[in-house]
């Protein structure tokens, strides 16, 4: 067993929730960080300040807490890094970018960071810019991403990469998961999907029925959800989703104002035959609602 680098923050239990917009609010991220893990308040495609500030508050004194942005929604939204970084976050992070720049800003604040990347070229470049914290993402994870490399695999060129702590993401849905990931070198797991469906996440009702239903086969990578929003995703970061009668449809063709109409009216019905579902492969591992307590005691192994 490979002894794993110390992550530069106190935590009983080293593993984060994934910041996921949509899904990971103050209390998510509360209950997380409640139980001994680190929770990461996600901002994701339809983050902003108005956004961030609504879920703060759900965070009570004395809880610490993590923040995670997207860099094409900061660079939208004036005042969203800054309004972060005021929060204090044990972390933060800003994924999806090629520029790292926010690392200094951050540093600046007396802030830490994680910055999320895809392949070991991306490593080597967070490395340089300064983050205290490096995420390997495989190609197994759920949402957006540069899908590449097999996460173990990853996660080994990662840690060749830098001497800096790295945390592995993508299909850790098991405690035995985590385990093979820390034997492998890894300072904790940055979990994503495990926390969908969970009662204090913002997920509605049907999306976690829907998560509870699905397996992997269920999972594909698709862009057409972003283009139907207008959502300003680089072309080359897909995100992975459950299959659904939206991505079928719209698989080959596309005409953007119809669906972008049908987006629009499966999001208001909360019907999940037409609504973006970010899952990685570790979905069917899913069983039931949970508490994020009782989900980060399972991956936990306690
Ligand atoms: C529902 C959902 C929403 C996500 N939203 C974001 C986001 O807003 N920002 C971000 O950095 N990553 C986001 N991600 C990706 C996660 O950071 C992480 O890479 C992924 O969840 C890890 O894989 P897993 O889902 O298989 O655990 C999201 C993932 C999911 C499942």
């Amino acid at each position: 067993m490979v002894t794993s680098r110390a992550l530069p923050f106190d935590v009983r239990i080293p593993i984060l929730n994934a910041p996921m917009g949509g899904v990971a609010g103050g209390a998510l991220a509360a209950a997380v960080s409640g139980a001994g893990g680190l929770g990461m308040i996600g901002m994701g495609s339809s983050g902003s300040v108005a956004s961030l500030q609504r879920q703060l508050p759900l965070v009570p004194n004395g809880v610490r807490v993590g923040i995670g942005l997207v860099d094409w929604v900061v660079r939208r939204e004036p005042g969203l890094l800054d309004l972060a970084l005021d929060a204090k976050p044990v972390l933060l992070s800003v994924s999806f970018g090629d520029d790292f720049g926010w690392i200094a800003r951050a540093h600046e604040r007396g802030v830490l960071t994680a910055a999320q990347i895809f392949d070991a070229e991306g490593a080597a470049r967070a490395h340089a810019a300064g983050a205290d914290v490096i995420v390997a993402r495989g190609r197994e994870a759920g949402g957006h991403g540069r899908h590449l490399v097999d996460r173990d695999e990853l996660l080994d060129a990662v840690l060749a990469a830098t001497a800096r702590p790295v945390l592995a993401a993508g299909a850790i849905a098991t405690a035995a998961d985590v385990r093979r990931v820390r034997e492998r070198g890894a300072s904790g797991a940055w979990v994503g999907t495990a926390f969908t469906a969970c009662r204090e996440a913002l997920s509605s009702p049907a999306q976690r029925r829907a998560l509870i239903e699905a397996g992997p086969e269920d999972t594909v990578l698709t862009s057409v959800f972003d283009r139907a929003a207008g959502y300003a995703w680089p072309a080359d970061i897909p995100e992975r989703v459950l299959a659904n009668d939206f991505t079928r449809r719209w698989s080959e063709e596309f005409d953007s104002e119809v669906a972008g109409r049908e987006l629009a009216a499966a999001n208001a019905a909360d019907d999940p035959r037409g609504m973006s579902i970010n899952a990685g492969l570790g979905v069917g591992e899913l069983r039931e609602e949970r508490s994020a307590a009782e989900v980060l005691a399972a991956l936990a192994g306690e």
